[in-house]
């Protein structure tokens, strides 16, 4: 029965680009029974990226594209994701932004984490920013990725106090334990 565990799920890659706390916790979460994902593949823009080594340790696929040149690397991306079936792709740290050409191609298909109550806060440095501004709260998002940064739809958010105490770092780590709550529970809402 066992051997079943896998079959009929949505392929998935995920991209990275950093320390790939968040691609573990969706590998790990993919290999739970009410998973609707595999993870097939991991992207990473740089070399450097520390999450691959989960590639290795969980035995997935891994392929390194330096995004120098945007057209040609989707290019030779698009062809990888189709001889990979991957019908799904989740952004996890990922720091180069895909074009619009791109998101098309796989529309509706793209997900992304971010580190703030969205709308607030696109892009970078979402802590600071929020320390900066006083905010009493902050969170993170999981939502579709679409043309326009930071964007797309909103599937789900989590929303925790920002206190008098906390620095960029601190919120940061308290907001990552929660993306690791509510990455797969997005998924699941996805496709449940
Ligand atoms: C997370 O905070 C994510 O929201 C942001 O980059 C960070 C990546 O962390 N986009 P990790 O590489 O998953 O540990």
């Amino acid at each position: 029965m066992a051997k079943l565990i896998g079959l009929n799920r949505i392929k998935t890659a995920v991209f990275i680009s950093g320390t790939g706390s968040n691609l573990k916790n969706l590998i790990n979460f993919s290999k739970t029974k009410k998973s609707p994902i595999s993870i097939d593949l991991i992207i990473s823009n740089t070399i450097k990226a520390k999450g691959l080594k989960f590639a290795n340790q969980y035995q997935i696929k891994k392929k390194i594209f330096n995004f120098k040149n945007i057209k040609t690397t989707e290019k030779k991306l698009f062809i990888l994701l189709k001889k990979n079936k991957i019908n799904f792709i989740c952004l996890a740290g990922f720091m180069k932004i895909l074009s619009s050409k791109f998101i098309k191609q796989f529309n509706g298909k793209i997900i992304n984490i971010h580190p703030s109550l969205l709308p607030r806060y696109k892009g970078l440095n979402t802590h600071s920013r929020a320390i900066q501004n006083k905010d009493k709260f902050s969170g993170c998002t999981v939502h579709y990725v679409t043309e326009k940064l930071d964007s797309g739809k909103i599937i789900m958010q989590k929303k925790i106090k920002i206190l008098k105490k906390d620095t960029s770092s601190s919120l940061a780590r308290k907001i990552l334990k929660q993306e690791h709550k509510i990455y797969p529970k997005a998924i699941l809402k996805i496709f449940n």
